[in-house]
């Protein structure tokens, strides 16, 4: 049987009283994309600097690539690529440079670099602009480059801390789709963390939700989304109504259903391009026997009804269902871009 690439054993991390990794156990199986999943401060940042050796823990073991992290992180180091949550790669250099300045840190030939250096800017879609500083790209360029970067030595796995954080929907898109085929040439193990459900959904065969420093469940996606108990989540769609514009009634509405107990939580969505009708999705103990009461309360409050009805689960529900709030409340982080800095210390040896 093949070496799983990442065994962690009861994994903690303290920083003062915070802790941040609570006591963790899970491998990861070589060639699968694996994604920690969570909400702001769940731990993930932490657990992927433990993973790759930039922090040590408090108590517990992991091994990546088969070598104990805690046992000086240079082997490790040489076997993995890192993509940090922070956009690294210096602003003050071309992409050419950038890739070429890590490349040697890492010991590769000149003729491999260069060889290696071409083919990666080419894969990310970056030649025509290789020559350009850094400084002048957009961000979903600039992460290209560092997923490029990560993979300038060969790496068996690589690492990605929340890799499309702060970019645009057809930015990530294309980064998925760039992570996704790397995968399959490289035979490379990916570990990612994110708080995007569509992302962990998209690219991972198996996801481990994190919350407050512990792993809730773990999975594969179809597998978490069947473990819940289905249609639980009811979509009212309230008809338009110029009376609507009233959003003291909504709140009234809201607040009305949100008081049952059979109600765990009520989300409001946007209604769509195309409609300005309110959508309003509510978590139930159970779908079937909420609607006609749901559909009863919105009457009463003298809102008409363009239709309710039971949703799919998605990973979304999955983490509601498990920690009985929602992963969005979270969202909002903002990515940091920092400037220079982008080189890693020199390899021991
Ligand atoms: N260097 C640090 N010192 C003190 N607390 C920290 C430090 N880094 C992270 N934390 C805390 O540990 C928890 C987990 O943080 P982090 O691993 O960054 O979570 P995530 O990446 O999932 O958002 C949070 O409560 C955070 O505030
Ligand atoms: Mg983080």
């Amino acid at each position: 049987m093949p070496k799983p690439a990442v065994v962690v054993e009861n994994l903690v991390k303290h920083y003062g009283k915070q802790r941040a990794i609570d006591g963790i156990n899970f491998d990861v199986a070589g060639g699968i994309c694996f994604g920690s999943l969570g909400p702001n401060g769940a731990g993930k940042t932490t657990l992927i600097r433990i993973l790759t050796g930039l922090i040590q823990p408090t108590q517990g073991r992991a091994w990546v690539a088969g070598f104990d992290v805690s046992q000086g992180p240079d082997a490790v180091r040489r076997a993995i690529g890192v993509v940090s949550q922070a956009m690294t790669t210096d602003l003050d250099l071309t992409a050419r440079e950038n890739l070429d300045i890590y490349a040697r840190y890492y010991g590769v030939s000149y003729k491999e670099r260069r060889r290696r250096i071409e083919a990666l800017l080419e894969r990310v879609g970056l030649t025509a602009r290789a020559n350009d500083l850094v400084a002048s790209y957009s961000g979903g360029m600039r992460r290209r480059l560092e997923i490029a970067r990560g993979l300038i030595h060969k790496p068996s796995i690589l690492f990605l801390d929340e890799p499309t954080i702060g970019l645009d929907p057809q930015s990530r898109r294309v980064v998925w789709e760039l992570l996704a085929q790397f995968r399959q040439d490289e035979q490379l193990t990916i570990f990612l963390t994110t708080h995007y459900m569509d992302e962990a959904d998209f690219l991972c065969e198996r996801i481990a939700i994190i919350d407050t420093g512990k792993i809730v469940v773990m999975d594969t996606p179809s597998e978490l989304k069947k473990g819940i108990p289905g249609g639980n989540i009811v979509e009212i769609v309230l008809a338009q109504d110029q009376s609507l514009t009233e959003d003291r009634r909504l709140d009234t509405l809201i607040s009305k259903l949100s008081s049952r107990p059979f109600v765990q939580q009520v989300i409001q969505k946007e209604g769509g391009a195309l409609t300005d009708s309110i959508r309003l999705q509510v978590y139930v103990t159970n779908g079937p026997e909420a609607i006609p009461i749901l559909m009863g309360m919105v009457q009463d409050e003298g809102f008409g009804l363009q239709s309710i009805g039971l949703m799919r689960p998605s990973l979304e529900d999955v983490f509601i269902h498990y920690t009985g709030r929602s992963i969005r409340a979270e969202e909002g982080q903002k990515v940091n871009f920092f400037i220079g800095a982008g080189v890693p210390r020199r390899m021991g040896g």
